[in-house]
């Protein structure tokens, strides 16, 4: 049976790093692993007064597809030392009722970076988030793809066989959590 995986890049821009982490990961998944990369760029800044006047579209469709996910991979940036608040956004929505889909939802997390710590710091706040969102969060391997320029092409593609690896073996063990938490 296909193994489903919601993706989830941190970051909106074109030529995202985090992104192309996330569209190297589709190429490497094996044939009954599909990786499907969210849009979030069309959900809106928090606001409880319009929560109030009905959840938004694109959060609606977005919780969907995180609901209907066997798990959720999130790729994140590194913004001043945590995570971009476009992604705490995204995660603040999912949050909210009705059913919030992230209960015991598994999901991986990396990041990449041009620097040398591969978004450590960002990841460890990403993680703490997903506590209180009661998501089971893969322990390990974690994946910090760092000094970014050299990992990725001119065109955006992972050309580092080292990385390659690491995000397959994150990838098999998080099939390997969801099957083994799942009801
Ligand atoms: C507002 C802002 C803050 C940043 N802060 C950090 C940081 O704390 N640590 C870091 O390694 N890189 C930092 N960067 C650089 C990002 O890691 C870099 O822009 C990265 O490529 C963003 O990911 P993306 O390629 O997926 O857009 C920052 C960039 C921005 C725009």
């Amino acid at each position: 049976m296909t193994f489903k995986v919601l993706a989830i890049s941190g970051s909106l821009r074109k030529n995202s790093t985090n992104t192309f982490a996330l569209k190297a990961l589709q190429k490497i998944a094996p044939a009954d692993i599909t990786i499907e990369i969210a849009d979030i760029s069309d959900v809106p800044m928090y606001n409880g007064d319009l929560h109030e006047l009905g959840e938004p579209k694109a959060v609606t469709e977005l919780k969907l597809k995180i609901r209907q996910a066997d798990a959720v991979v999130i790729a994140t940036p590194e913004y001043n030392f945590s995570v971009p608040a476009t992604l705490k956004n995204v995660l603040d929505w999912a949050s909210r009722p009705p059913e919030p889909p992230f209960n015991e939802k598994p999901v991986a997390i990396l990041g990449v970076s041009p620097g040398p710590v591969g978004t450590a710091r960002a990841q460890y706040h990403l993680r703490q988030v997903l506590v209180f969102m009661n998501t089971f969060t893969l322990n390990k391997p974690e994946v910090f793809i760092n000094h970014s320029a050299q990992k990725f092409n001119a065109s955006g593609e992972l050309t580092d066989e080292t990385t390659q690896k690491f995000l397959l073996d994150q990838l098999l063990a998080l099939k390997t959590l969801a099957l083994r938490v799942k009801v």
